[in-house]
């Protein structure tokens, strides 16, 4: 045995000492070390390659994986999630490399989503700063971190562009907007992979969850999805074209079905679209348990499932254990062929060279790096910094904002002194009690300067039983059993003592994330009646609301003088709420998903068709598509949010308002710092396709950039327009631009537009 070890281990060692450059075949190196390796591998070898279990330090499932160590040694492990340390990395990788027969190395990955140990804001939150380098940096540090303590692979980004907040994994994405979600696709890619995935500080991402799961019906998670596939190419697919073009290593194949067949067995989707129209070369994984969850589909057995998946594209089996116990039996039925086993295989150990596993299977155990590099002063200052540039200041009547720095400040509410809630859902390896709560970040900040009332006003929920299900995953909501009464009356008597009230108030943070769906999105009605008591004092009120989904808060908009959107900002929450509530940074967030009047409302988003009955005057009108109940408007639109300043925006000036083929159309906008505070302003691009051979939206954003402008200046912000900024798929799925009439929009949001008409000839 032992001979054979290290028989084993030199050859993947030689053949591990070349590169992923072409040869003159057209064959990497790489490809010719895997057909090297390949040629030694049994069966049994090869399925174990396919096979992803759950070492279990976190539950991000409902099934557990057994006998983990047994089975690396007996080379069916081809990767393994969810273990964390460098330690226990090390050793279940020394059990695969040094005691199974062919030594080959593991892949260590986890559900790395918005930082390893430091967290940043949840991407929702962290998707409302329109800011891509930052973004790309938020993803570098959690790539630098989660290296150095073992892993090499995240399951992350989420690119599910979703237009119904009911869904509670919204908060794990980037909204509505397929360009805006596309660009932030590339950002956590770029940050996550850099430009040298064989570094040991870049690791691998995977662009989940492919495709639609942003879309189940009534917003129930893992329901079914229905959608034309017009609408897929245009609206829910360019975000994983994004990522693929960037170069991702991996995706992960979405729970839900599309046309009928989920899509982990769906090969339409993984190998017509993925592989053939858009050139994927990584591997596919599927979502947790996701091949045997085909059986409750309606699919058949195990048997049957298995080999839907593996034909379909699917490479790896997370959990399931179906590829490993019966795609042998498949093979043998003749269900599937050696070659797509092959094929599977051959893409995972690809990874695993191009991620230089084979040169070092312990390249990302190094226990300095894990003492020196994870949470360190350097990176919580910049999750300070980035979180409190992804709150979005929805309202701010008679500047109540920023916060003197001095007085006394009534601070209630259920999110007021709860550290543990502050990092948000899926940050499974946060040390959440050492986040920095509201109240925590406020002493921080102001010390002895002010005097802090504190009492908690309301619990999240008045149902006991609702509040104990958000309460879980070592985030609790501390419930106070005293009743709603004695509550608001011990937080109006702080109120009344103090200059100004604080309420940091919304849902907590596991009201959203995964399997937290809501068939209402109001504020929850005892919390609104704590607000109402502090307002009939009279103190001026600040709402801080805490949300991982856009709510209806359209009652708060029109009673609060004050709302400061903070969604979850992770580990340093805290002191980043005090910095923009006493004004030492000006909020610059714009919203990414739009905040509806009501529930009813779902699924409502800026880039909508026009019908044939728009309502085109005031509401209401009989024949036209409006409610008699409400309005066709949001409470606040995509691409909404106030700064501390204001600014103003010239017309748009146009090289030409006439265009042809291939010319370019330059853009440009003057805009004012009108106010007199610093600022950094989101300046929106949309445009409107007139006349189409297929409906087109009323909107859609094209271009945005975030611009600092300083008190009093005026910055002139130019766009470059070309035909490709025009192109989408057409009724037969081609991919083009339509000559015509287009109206081009600039502004601070996307119901507040400078616009030009133009036409563009070919
Ligand atoms: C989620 C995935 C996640 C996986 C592993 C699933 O339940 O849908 O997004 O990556 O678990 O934790």
């Amino acid at each position: 045995m032992r001979t054979y070890f290290v028989l084993a281990i030199s050859i993947v060692v030689f053949l591990s000492s070349c590169g992923d450059k072409k040869t003159a075949t057209g064959h990497t190196e790489y490809d010719l070390k895997v057909d090297s390796l390949m040629a030694l591998m049994s069966l049994e070898e090869k399925l174990g390659q396919l096979n992803l279990p759950t070492a279990g330090d976190f539950t991000t499932g409902s099934k557990k994986s057994t006998g983990i160590v047994a089975k690396i040694k007996e080379g069916k492990v081809g990767a393994l999630f969810n273990l964390s340390g460098v330690e226990k990395i090390r050793a279940a990788q020394k059990v695969a490399v040094e005691e199974s027969r062919l030594g080959i190395p593991l892949l260590f990955g986890m559900d790395v989503i918005h930082g390893y140990k430091t967290i940043f804001p949840i991407p929702l939150g962290l998707s409302c700063t329109w800011d891509m380098d930052l973004i790309e940096r938020s993803a570098r540090i959690a790539a630098q971190e989660a290296t150095a303590d073992g892993l090499v692979w995240t399951f992350s980004p989420m690119i599910d562009v979703s237009r119904d907040p009911r869904w509670g994994r919204v908060s794990e994405g980037a909204g509505e907007d397929p360009y805006l979600v596309s660009e932030i696709s590339k950002a956590m890619v770029r940050g996550y992979q850099g430009t040298d995935l064989s570094q040991n500080n870049t690791m691998m991402a995977c662009a989940k969850h492919f495709a639609l799961y942003g879309a189940p019906e009534a917003g129930r998670e893992y329901n079914t999805v229905d959608m034309s596939r017009i609408r897929m190419y245009n609206e829910y697919f360019p975000p994983f074209k994004a990522a693929v073009d960037q170069g991702v290593g991996t995706l992960m194949a979405a729970f839900n079905e599309i046309d009928g067949l989920p899509a982990t067995g769906n090969k339409w989707l993984l190998t017509e679209v993925l592989r053939e129209q858009w050139g994927f070369e990584g591997f596919v994984v599927s979502d947790y348990t996701g091949v045997d969850e085909m059986i409750k589909h309606g699919l058949g057995d195990t048997l049957r499932v298995a080999s839907l998946g593996l034909d379909a594209g699917c490479d790896m089996d997370m959990v399931s254990e179906a590829y490993l116990n019966y795609l042998k039996k498949a093979l043998d039925e003749d269900l599937i062929t050696m070659d797509v086993i092959d094929r599977a295989c051959r893409r995972i150990l690809l990874a695993k060279y191009r991620l230089g596993l084979f040169d070092d299977p312990y390249k990302y155990c190094d226990s300095n790096r894990s003492g020196s590099e994870i949470f360190t002063p350097g990176n919580r200052a910049e999750a300070r910094s980035i979180a409190a540039q992804s709150f979005v200041l929805l309202k701010n009547e008679g500047n109540i904002l920023p916060l003197e720095k001095s007085g006394t400040i009534a601070l209630v509410g259920p999110m007021a002194d709860n550290a543990r809630n502050m990092a948000g859902t899926w940050s499974v390896a946060g040390d959440f009690e050492k986040s920095i709560s509201v109240r925590q970040g406020i002493e921080n900040l102001l010390g002895e300067n002010v005097d802090i009332l504190y009492a908690k006003g309301s619990n999240i929920y008045s149902d006991p039983a609702l509040e104990a299900l958000v309460s879980v995953f070592g985030k609790p909501t501390y419930r106070d059993n005293r009743s709603e009464e004695v509550l608001i009356r011990e937080a109006v008597s702080i109120a009344r003592k103090a200059d100004v009230i604080v309420a940091a108030m919304g849902e907590a943070a596991e009201s959203s994330g995964e399997c937290s769906s809501m068939t209402s999105i109001e504020f929850p009605d005892n919390q609104r009646r704590l607000l109402e008591a502090l307002l009939k004092t009279g103190k001026p009120v600040v709402l801080v609301l805490f949300n991982g989904r856009p709510l209806a808060i359209k009652w708060e908009k029109e009673n609060v003088p004050a709302i400061l959107d903070v969604w979850f900002g992770g580990s340093e929450a805290g002191d980043a709420i005090a910095d923009v509530l006493f004004g030492d940074v000006n909020p610059s967030g714009k919203l990414c998903m739009t905040f509806p009047q009501n529930t009813g409302q779902i699924p409502i988003y800026y880039n909508s068709k026009n019908t044939g009955r728009p309502l085109e005057g005031d509401w209401f009108e009989k024949f036209k598509s409006n409610y008699l109940d409400v309005s066709n408007e949001p409470v606040y639109p995509f691409g909404y949010g106030l700064s501390y300043t204001t600014y103003e925006y010239s017309e748009i000036t146009a090289n030409s308002t006439t265009l042809k083929g291939n010319e370019i159309l330059k853009l440009s906008v003057d805009v004012t710092n009108s106010g007199d505070m610093d600022g950094k302003e989101v300046v929106q691009l949309y445009i409107r396709d007139m006349v189409g051979s297929v409906s087109r939206p009323v909107s859609e954003l094209k271009d945005f950039q975030k611009v600092e402008i300083k008190a009093g200046e005026t910055r002139t912000v130019g766009f470059e327009i070309t035909t490709d900024d025009l192109k989408f798929y057409n009724y037969n799925l081609d991919y083009g631009w339509e000559p015509g009439d287009f109206k081009i929009m600039i502004g601070t949001n996307s119901s507040d537009l400078k616009t030009i008409d133009l036409n563009w000839i070919k």
